[in-house]
């Protein structure tokens, strides 16, 4: 298909072009008038000047509305100053159809308003820079397991048990197998795929009843988690760094222009580079304690804490070795000190707090059947997972990214609901 689209418009000027799109916004400027369309890819000025057609192009001109969709004719011209390099000398309008009283107007509008309105909302520049460093970010993450050798292992979303706690499980009816909890985590997936094929990765939707209300908790949100067979905690660490350098430097070399849409200050982004500073919980709590806040040893690092330990690092922050009561089951317990986790939790600076959360894996048979035990966990259900245990059990380890959070922080947004198409939240369904 020879379509032109406007992003696309400096290798045609001077040349005669059909674009197809909506409104911006339009203005006359004595007997000049300015057609401001967009097509999903950028912004071009249509310039409507006295010719033999005028008549009828300031009439199709009076009737454009904002978002109305329209067919542009014209020659392209280079204009240094307009964005993008270019405009269009308008020699024929069609009109679609005339858009009346599109809701969200130039004014501020309140944020429910918008997200109320979110299918049209997704139509405004800012939507487009933040949506495009998303897609952006799924494209490096993909890049960076598929030239890694790891084979993409889809996880079900129909589950038959809890992977990280009950307390947060969305249950539906399962025909007559009872119920069926939806995913909350691949990860015990992925493990059956890193026992299979050495390295994997898998990539999907997860959910949470998190009754959360906070600028970091969705109840849908994305998950990307690698699972590698002969590893331990430290090269889960390794992998977790070299991972985020990639991603964070991908979009700072690509999607600058969306960065400066945002008005992002991208300082602290071109410090994602390793080594990543790595600390134990002993010293986040430390660090914790000197900040004044007093905090018990044994308590989850919870959204405030995270903020202030990572506000001490100019760059994402590795905290290993967490107490293991706070913890998931399936999680190893350091054998120098089983009172804690092999855990992995990763900060993004600027208060960002946790974007990822890994382990090492428990891999004796008889321990984690214990753990199941101590979780009251159904053990039918993870007849499976034990067989990983029983039939060629290694070391291994991994850990799960949530895209939204790190498409918050890498665009500098102060909440996650614009960092996904249709957030879903607690109070959220629609649209
Ligand atoms: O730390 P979490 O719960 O880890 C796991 O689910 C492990 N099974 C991952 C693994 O080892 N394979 O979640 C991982 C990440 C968090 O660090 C966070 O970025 C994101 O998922 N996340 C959420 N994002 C948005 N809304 C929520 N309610 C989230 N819960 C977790
Ligand atoms: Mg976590």
């Amino acid at each position: 298909m020879n379509r032109i689209y406007i992003e696309q418009l400096s290798k045609h000027i001077g040349k005669e072009v059909t674009l197809r799109g909506w409104l911006y916004i339009k203005r006359s400027s004595g007997k000049i008038k300015f057609v401001v369309m967009r097509d999903g890819t950028g912004l071009v000025q249509g310039v409507i000047a006295k010719s033999e057609k005028s008549d009828e192009l300031f009439a199709k001109f009076e009737e454009l509305t904002q978002e109305s969709s329209f067919i542009m004719k014209g020659k392209v011209r280079k204009e240094d100053r307009a964005p993008g390099g270019c405009e269009l000398d308008v020699s024929d309008i069609q009109i679609m159809q005339i858009a009346k009283d599109y809701p969200i107007t130039p004014k501020d509008h309140g944020v429910e308003f918008l997200m109320d309105r979110r299918h049209l909302w997704l139509r405004s520049s800012r939507q487009h820079a933040i949506l495009r460093v998303r897609h952006h970010i799924i494209k490096a993450i993909r890049e960076f397991f598929d030239d890694g050798g790891f084979l993409l292992l889809d996880a079900p979303i129909f589950t038959p048990a809890a992977c990280e706690g009950t307390t947060s499980l969305f249950e539906t009816p399962y025909f007559d197998l009872g119920t069926a909890y939806l995913t909350q985590s691949g990860q015990l997936y992925g493990e059956a795929g890193a026992m299979a094929f050495g390295k994997v990765y898998v990539f999907g939707p997860t959910f949470r009843a998190e009754k959360s209300k906070t600028r970091r908790h969705l109840t849908e949100f994305w998950m990307v988690e690698p699972e590698v067979a002969f590893s331990d905690l430290d090269d889960n660490m390794d992998l977790a760094e070299e991972f985020l350098e990639y991603i964070v430097q991908s979009v700072l070399k690509h999607r600058m222009p969306e960065l400066q849409t945002l008005e992002r200050n991208t300082t602290f982004l071109s410090n994602v580079k390793r080594p990543l500073p790595r600390i134990t919980y002993d010293e986040a709590v430390e660090i914790l304690r000197k900040q004044g806040v007093t905090f018990e040893w044994g308590n989850d690092i919870g959204g405030t804490d995270e903020t202030i330990v990572s506000e001490q690092f100019d760059r994402p922050v590795m905290i290993h070795r967490y107490p293991a009561e706070t913890k998931a089951f399936y999680m190893k317990r350091d054998p120098k000190n089983p009172k804690l986790s092999l855990a992995l939790d990763v900060l993004a600076p600027e208060g960002y707090g946790e974007i990822m959360g890994g382990s090492q894996r428990e891999d004796d048979l008889d321990v984690l059947l214990q753990r199941i035990k101590e979780n009251n966990l159904p053990q039918e259900a993870f007849e499976w997972y034990l067989d990983l245990r029983r039939y060629g059990s290694v070391p291994h380890s991994g850990f799960g990214l949530g895209v939204e959070r790190t498409v918050s922080w890498i665009c500098g947004l102060d909440h996650v609901r614009e960092t996904i198409p249709f957030a879903r939240m607690i109070y959220r369904l629609t649209p």
